[in-house]
């Protein structure tokens, strides 16, 4: 999957093409931390009381029912090779009724040529799909307007903002003033007629933050936290400069494991909208991150190579990782997600 030719959606298309080549081909995970889900076991329950086939995944995101508490996180677009990832995922998800989000809205906003490579919504039409932008836009000439037009482009559910400060400042061609970024999200929030959701990239949120973001209109929090990808280790490998490279480096450990953001981001917000995301593999992490008290959990590069290989590759992954979940639940007799979300056997 070398691509070099020049992509339609100019520079923000060649980066995100670039993003997905390195997170397919290098190592960019975090390095020396985990999302400590590892740290939790279920109480196994010998004597479970339901019969497994039973069991059920259905849920609702915002009042929107879902068939699974299952989402893709945002990742791509903007290109004609993240289409097609796009396209193999909407696919997917809305035959097994994941969520999904598109990757940064941002290339089509900027370059209406591209739209395409984010409109999923023919492809998947009843399941919840989100928008994103950068929050960091916000500061940088874009405002309500952008976000609706990124929204109706998509025909989505929501926005999700993205909060991604330390992997701008890596990139060289990096947006670097957040301040102020809470009032202009309030702004968003206020005018935008669907929810805004507010998510990291991979370093998780805390207590402190998630409260702000709720307080100013924030419906949903999704912590990607750390222990899976890390966006100083993927944009250290586009650095020219030793000097930097070195510096990223030195984040290769950076950031709050998913296990801890959930379990404060809850703690912070009891009754919210909590996702939890960042370095899930399996359905048995979705499991732990829901007990923990995530209403959803979502997988971000741990589905990219298939979503760069075929739907049956991408029907394989999803269909294996809800297996697990509902294994998990029969194992500790939990019937539905908000039993699991509620259980007392994780330790
Ligand atoms: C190739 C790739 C592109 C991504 N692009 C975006 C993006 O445009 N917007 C965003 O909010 N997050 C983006 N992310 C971050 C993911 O949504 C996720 O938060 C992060 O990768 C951590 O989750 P993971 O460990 O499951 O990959 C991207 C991730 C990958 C792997």
């Amino acid at each position: 999957m070398q691509e070099r030719q020049p992509e339609p959606g100019g520079l923000t298309g060649q980066r995100k093409s670039e993003h997905v080549r390195i997170c397919l081909e290098e190592p960019v995970n975090g390095i020396g931390i985990t999302t400590g889900l590892e740290r939790y076991r279920f109480v196994h329950q010998a004597l479970p009381d339901i019969d497994y086939r039973d069991i059920d995944l259905a849920t609702a995101w915002l009042g929107k029912p879902a068939r699974t508490p299952l989402l893709i996180s945002s990742m791509t677009g903007g290109s004609t090779h993240t289409a097609s990832i796009n396209r193999r995922l909407a696919v997917v998800a809305e035959a097994r009724g994941w969520a999904m989000g598109v990757g940064s809205v941002r290339a089509a906003v900027e370059n209406p040529d591209v739209a395409d490579t984010f409109q999923m919504r023919d492809l998947a039409p009843t399941i919840p799909l989100f928008a994103n932008l950068g929050a960091v836009q916000l500061n940088m000439g874009m405002g309500p307007d952008e976000c609706r037009r990124a929204v109706e482009l998509v025909r989505a559910d929501g926005l999700i903002l993205h909060l991604n400060a330390l992997q701008e400042v890596f990139q060289p061609e990096g947006d670097l003033n957040f301040a102020g970024l809470l009032r202009r999200i309030e702004e968003v929030c206020r005018a935008l007629e669907v929810p805004v959701g507010v998510k990291e990239v991979g370093w998780g949120i805390a207590a402190d933050t998630a409260k702000q973001l709720a307080d100013v209109g924030v419906a949903f929090i999704d912590v990607a936290g750390a222990g899976g990808t890390s966006w100083s280790q993927v944009e250290k490998m586009r650095l020219p400069d030793p000097v930097r490279r070195q510096a990223a480096e030195a984040f290769a450990d950076w950031g709050i494991p998913t296990a801890e953001s959930v379990r404060q981001v809850r703690a912070a917000l009891p009754d919210h909208m909590v996702v939890a995301s960042g370095g899930l593999r399996t359905g048995v992490d979705a499991a732990k991150a829901i007990a923990l008290g995530a209403n959803a959990a979502g997988f971000g590069r741990s589905l990219l190579a298939a979503a760069a290989d075929s739907e049956t590759a991408v029907d394989d992954v999803l269909a294996r990782v809800e297996t697990e979940l509902r294994i998990a639940m029969f194992g500790i007799g939990a019937r539905t997600i908000e039993q699991l979300r509620t259980t007392e056997r994780l330790v």
